[in-house]
């Protein structure tokens, strides 16, 4: 037994032991015997990632934590069957990419990539039904779960989702490592997807930043810094994550590292509990502790400073850095009621994270068009007032997570080329909750960019950041 075998056997975890925990959030499934046959397939199946890219996203986690890196984590609010094609995710890596380079400017980081792609299906709901003309039905739980039409037979949760589910994860991650490697993700080609957008009319005030980079660039290539010469600008290191919300496929897709002896979660590289299933003692924290791979909390103005001491101490025990990311999700107008104290909380316990914001979940409202949707100003705002929360407490603003699309989609409203409430209903597309669109998603790039320079450049020389 290794050393490291002997410690996870000494926290007595097992990947089935969530199975004596209280569960939130997840199905009953009805047919028991077809969710085993379905559970003993996906066991016998493949990983989607192996346990050293995980150890490789923890360590670049670790250069977050330290604020030598930046973290930008996006994707789908919940991936679908529907909407599955290589043009969706070859638009959203592509949009993803060019955020990336945008905020590598304004932070002068290496940015860390993360999709919400490739295994993004199951969603937590606030009600456990909903109502329609009068008719109530359970709720959509992602494709993963159940269907999203609105009949009974639609809404019973299927096992052989899990299946679907699985290859349709395992064909995005194909797609995606290409582009990664393949030349697709080409520093030169991204920067010129950036002169393109800043070559509309509406974006033209974010000309001067494109600019620089792009005088950037000529100048590496000047100075015989090319993609043929420096591998690392013609491809890029991209990662995945999802919500760890369904336990039976969590658990039939865990497997041993064979080089550390230890589980790792097979489904993806970083899987995060969500704000409603990280209950101290519950199931998910009690999944999530076991496997080695980085974990993201979500933490909501329900956080109380005593359940982060637990979980912190539960999920990252030995107090390992990139090991977790605290994603803070509070809504705009309150992250200065709930995020210093949780800092404070973070601070006094000595506690290794990342601080991530998620500026969206806290941010639905109700158009007056009827539709679910988040502004852009909103969002805007709560990024920057967890920057200047940071800023004051002297710690690390790590990272942002946006849900966004590479489509031109019509769902939040706001953002240079305005959406407007009348326009929600064109092209309204998201399974689950809105999602920025691609220029709306390269904006708000830009914005948190100039956000980062300008905190660099009026940061008070020899002033010491803490760590945490
Ligand atoms: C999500 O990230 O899609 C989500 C449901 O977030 P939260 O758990 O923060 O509400
Ligand atoms: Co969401």
């Amino acid at each position: 037994m290794t050393q490291e075998t002997r410690k996870t056997a000494a926290r007595n975890w097992d990947k089935a032991g969530w199975r004596a925990y209280p569960r939130v959030q997840m199905p009953d499934y009805t047919d028991a015997a077809a969710l085993q046959m379905v559970e003993a397939q996906l066991r016998r199946y493949p990983p989607l990632v192996f346990a050293g890219e995980a150890r490789r996203l923890r360590e670049q986690l670790a250069e977050v934590a330290a604020g030598r890196a930046f973290l930008l984590q996006g994707g789908d609010c919940a991936e679908s069957f529907a909407e599955f094609s290589a043009d969706n995710i070859r638009d959203t890596f592509k949009v993803l990419l060019q955020m990336a380079v945008v905020l590598t400017w304004g932070a002068q980081l290496p940015v860390v990539k993360v999709g919400r792609m490739a295994g993004q299906f199951a969603k937590p709901r606030s009600a456990p039904t909903e109502t329609a003309n009068g008719v109530e039905l359970p709720s959509y739980r992602g494709d993963i779960v159940n269907g999203f039409d609105f009949t009974p037979e639609a809404r019973i949760p299927d096992p052989q989702r899990m299946l679907a589910a699985y290859t349709q994860a395992a064909a995005s991650l194909n797609l995606l490592r290409a582009f990664s490697t393949g030349g697709y993700a080409d520093m030169h080609r991204v920067q010129s997807w950036i002169a393109d957008f800043v070559g509309g009319p509406e974006a033209a005030k974010y000309r001067d930043i494109a600019d620089r980079i792009r005088d950037a660039m000529a100048f590496m290539q000047a100075a015989g810094v090319n993609s043929d010469t420096a591998h690392q600008l013609s491809k890029v290191d991209f990662y995945t994550s999802h919500e760890g919300l369904l336990l039976e496929y969590e658990e039939a897709l865990a497997r041993i590292d064979t080089t550390t002896g230890l589980p790792v979660a097979g489904s993806g590289h970083m899987i995060w509990i969500g704000d409603r299933t990280r209950q101290p003692d519950g199931a998910h924290v009690e999944f999530c502790r076991g496997v080695q791979n980085p974990i993201g909390l979500k933490c909501g103005p329900t956080t109380t400073p005593d359940d982060l001491k637990v979980l912190m101490e539960k999920l990252n025990p030995d107090n390992e850095a990139g090991r977790l990311t605290l994603i803070a999700r509070f809504g705009a107008g309150k992250v200065g009621d709930h995020l210093p104290r949780l800092i404070r909380t973070v601070q006094e316990e000595g506690a290794n994270v990342v601080w991530s914001c998620d500026p969206m979940h806290g941010n639905v409202i109700k158009s007056s068009s009827g539709y679910k949707t988040r502004a852009f100003d909103s969002i805007l705002r709560e990024v920057r007032e967890f920057f200047g929360i940071h800023k004051a407490e002297g710690t690390i603003p790590g990272g942002v997570h946006f849900e966004m699309t590479g489509k031109d989609v019509t769902e939040c409203t706001g953002g240079v080329r305005a959406v407007t409430d009348e326009d929600l209903s064109d092209r309204y597309h998201t399974a689950c909750d809105p999602r920025l669109n691609a220029s709306q998603s390269l904006e708000l790039a830009f914005l948190v960019a100039e956000e980062l320079r300008n905190r660099r450049e009026t940061a008070a020389p020899g002033k010491d950041v803490k760590a945490g």
